[in-house]
């Protein structure tokens, strides 16, 4: 294994186990598992031993930042966790850390992270999969003028249940626990579930969303979708709107899209699903007379971001974003949360669309 890099986990339930794992066994040439920790023990071992024989396995973060095989630490513990952990990791001189979303729960603390990446030179990744996207990138580098011009941008990703892809993609190991049951005739309890579902859902495209929308003058509306899920409505200057609709039931076809229109130009990306390596997004932009195709690529997101991790722990890349760019991502991704449960707080949940 001297030529691939060794990858640590803390944390090791459903993105460990139904989408990372995958995703390296398919880059072993290049990566592999060297530490899987989890505060279950039981997890730890069995999804160390799914990982390979030579995987070890903890309980404490600090067994794992001590382990000199560990060159990359994935964070993939529940959002609390992710600042002091990627904190932990670059202090502990890693060569690089990939922080699940979100990347921290306060802007607070996703600066303390950047800063002190800025400052250690350990490059910080953030799981926001579809900006490492082949196709993604590819349309990114001749769509021109079109973040300036743009005058509607549409998010939709209408899912079903995580847990029907992650039984698709691996025999979990532990159940998860999911969004927790609330009361939805209770403003706070609205409130924070339509917090939950733009802070857990939204946020993997709002990194794109804010390309095209870069200021938010107000949230126009915002309602609750059951039994998951939200349509919020974002205003910019010079007119500029945002939909966003997100739903995770269990009668839709898995739709994940992504579109923008300037006077001139259309761009429409269709994104695979996450639990199932079925390659890049594909894209198009359309202009008067011209239609260009990105994609599809044999690399999704995910698997993109792992040779990213790998080619900025041998030092071959440099970050894709900056800190300040995945602090301001996160900013704007709570304003969204923080404006649109204002908002649902004074309504009734919303039927399914
Ligand atoms: N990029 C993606 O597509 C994607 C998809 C799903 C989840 N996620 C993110 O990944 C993270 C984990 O998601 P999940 O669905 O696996 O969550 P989960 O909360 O179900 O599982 C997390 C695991 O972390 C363990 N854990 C708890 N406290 C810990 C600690 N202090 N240190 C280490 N491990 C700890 C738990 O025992 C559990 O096994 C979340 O932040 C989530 O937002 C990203």
């Amino acid at each position: 294994m001297s030529d691939s890099v060794g990858v640590g986990f803390l944390g090791a339930g459903p993105v460990t186990q139904a989408i990372h794992l995958p995703h390296l066994a398919g880059l072993s040439d290049r990566l592999h598992v060297a530490h899987v920790m989890d505060i279950d023990a039981a997890a730890a071992a069995e999804v160390a031993w799914r990982a390979g024989e030579e995987t070890r396995h903890s309980t404490s973060a600090g067994a794992l930042l001590d382990d000199d095989d560990v060159e990359i630490v994935a964070i993939c513990s529940p959002h609390p966790f992710h600042a002091q952990q990627a904190e932990a990791a670059i202090r502990a001189g890693k060569k690089a850390v990939l922080v699940e979303k979100p990347f921290a729960t306060t802007v607070e603390d996703a600066e303390r992270v950047a800063t002190l990446s800025q400052a250690t030179g350990v490059p910080v990744i953030v799981g926001a999969m579809h900006t490492y996207d082949p196709a993604y990138l590819a349309a990114a580098a001749r769509w021109g003028e079109l973040p300036a011009e743009a005058r509607h941008v549409r998010s939709v990703i209408q899912l079903p249940p995580n847990s029907r892809f992650e039984a698709l993609a691996t025999q979990l190991h532990g159940t998860p626990s999911g969004p927790p049951r609330r009361d939805l005739a209770d403003p706070t309890a609205r409130a924070a579930a339509i917090r939950g579902s733009v802070l857990g859902l939204a946020i993997h495209d709002l990194p794109l969303v804010r390309r095209f929308l870069p200021g938010i003058d107000r949230v126009g509306s915002a309602e609750l979708l059951v039994p998951f899920g939200y349509r919020i409505t974002l205003h910019g200057p010079d007119g500029r709107t945002a939909e966003l609709i997100g739903h995770m039931g269990t009668d839709w076809r898995p739709e994940w899209t992504f579109e923008v229109w300037s006077a001139s130009t259309a761009l429409d990306i269709d994104f695979t699903p996450s639990y199932v390596r079925a390659g890049s997004a594909e894209a198009c932009l359309r202009t008067p007379g011209e239609r260009v195709r990105f994609g599809p690529h044999p690399h999704n997101g995910y698997e993109a971001e792992w040779i990213h991790l790998a080619d900025l722990a041998r030092g071959s890349a440099r970050p894709l974003h900056t800190p300040g760019d995945l602090v301001a991502d996160l900013a704007y991704a709570i304003d969204v949360a923080d404006r649109a449960a204002a908002i649902v707080s004074t309504q009734g949940a919303a039927p399914c669309p």
